[in-house]
């Protein structure tokens, strides 16, 4: 992770973060452990817990709960109290600045009032479905602090979503259930950055790609890029394989599992395992729950058989090991840089759901691309006149 490793040594230098705590609810891998020594490098304390039961991995954590100024909350596999309970340790510490996936731990903040939100410097947010619960608290008022929308940054949405779940998703669902995609269709439900990805990647592999998307503007693209389009009730039939990334609820139920061919292959690769109705199934598996492989449970729906991935939690995470470093890269060099913001500018920013700076968009893209051996042209003075002037044409 070269752009990550160059901010830390700018931070060990400058010391952004000098006596701040910082609370971190991300996803326990080896690619955050760089963020967590890259925030200590900084001068902060850091408290790590996982954003995801699931997705920590137990290595990482144990080497890292072993580094100076840094705790680990967080165990693979652990249930949802256990979960939960490392979340309100984290917020319990009283972070400065919070770095979220999810939104569990500013909930959890904002839940122990004054003691936990007061100190709050700010906070950041990495993924979508984070995202859309902050915007509620802050329609309802309920938002304290400041939270940089990491997951709307543009080097973010250039790569992490599209590039990082695109292949990751797919990943994690091979590992896991080793399917063909050639030949076969993938049902996509949510045509978001990521559904764009995962469908671009799908189609790369062979597979025929069904899009079902409530969003008109996003169905019409996923028509025009050439993928037939429908609702989830018609594809319901069609689909070998079946990955929903829509940030929503119940997006598969009864309704769906009813319809679906023998030997059909659910996965999920939204932030919460919300998204496949997991109630509805197990309510329709008349025929019981055996697990046919380490990640796949299949569910016997009374002679016809369904296959869901990772219990239909976050699989390329939960199957697999996420997005790729060459994509953490970018994704932790705009947190960090956005925890050195937030305390740059402690006590100025507006309690609500901020953009990044384009400034520190243009800092990461700067330097991905001279890690990636890229250089590019500069406009010339002439052009820069140009572009600025209205009157000529
Ligand atoms: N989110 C997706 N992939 C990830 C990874 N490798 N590490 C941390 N968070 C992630």
């Amino acid at each position: 992770m070269p752009v990550l490793a160059r901010l830390r040594e700018r931070f060990a230098g400058d010391r952004p973060l000098e006596g701040l705590r910082v609370g971190a609810c991300l996803h326990v891998t080896a690619e955050t452990a760089c963020l967590a020594r890259a925030l200590a490098a900084g001068g902060a304390e850091v408290g790590l817990c996982s954003a995801n039961p699931l997705s920590t991995q137990d290595d990482v954590a144990a080497a890292l709960a072993r580094e100076p100024g840094i705790d680990v909350h967080a165990r693979r596999g652990e249930d949802v109290d256990a979960y939960l309970g490392h979340v309100e340790a984290v917020a319990a510490s009283r972070p400065r600045i919070a770095l979220d996936d999810g939104g569990d731990l500013i909930a959890a903040l904002h839940a122990g009032g004054d003691d936990t939100v007061g100190g709050l410097v700010g906070a950041t947010e990495e993924t979508t479905t984070g995202l859309l619960r902050l915007r509620r608290m802050e329609a309802e008022g309920a938002l304290r602090c400041p939270v940089l929308a990491l997951n709307e940054a543009l080097a973010e949405r250039t790569l992490n979503d599209r590039y990082g779940t695109g292949q990751s998703a797919l990943d994690g669902i091979l590992r896991a259930a080793n399917l063909l995609l050639a030949g076969h269709t993938l049902v996509l439900l949510g045509y978001g950055f990521a559904g764009r990805g995962i469908a671009q990647r799908a189609r790369g592999a062979g597979a025929a790609v069904v899009v079902c998307e409530v969003d008109p503007l996003r169905a019409l693209e996923a028509r025009m890029e050439g993928y037939e389009v429908m609702p989830a009730l018609a594809a319901a039939e069609r689909g070998d394989l079946f990955v929903t990334v829509t940030g929503s609820r119940s997006v598969l139920g009864a309704e769906h599992f009813e319809r679906m061919k023998d030997g059909a292959v659910l996965a999920n690769a939204g932030h919460f395992d919300v998204e496949i109705d997991l109630a509805d199934l197990r309510a329709l598996a008349s025929g019981g729950v055996r697990a046919v492989l380490p990640l796949v449970d299949q569910y016997d729906l009374g002679g016809r058989r369904l296959n869901l991935i990772a219990s239909g939690r976050v699989v390329n995470l939960a199957a697999g090991e996420g997005h790729p470093a060459a994509v953490m890269d970018v994704s932790f060099a705009l947190q960090a840089l956005a925890a050195e913001h937030l305390a740059a500018n402690r006590g100025e920013l507006p309690a609500g759901v901020l953009d990044v700076p384009r400034a520190i968009d243009d800092e990461v893209a700067r330097l991905k691309l001279a890690a990636l051996g890229v250089e590019i042209d500069t406009l010339t003075d002439a052009q820069r006149e140009y572009l600025r002037d209205w009157r000529g044409g």
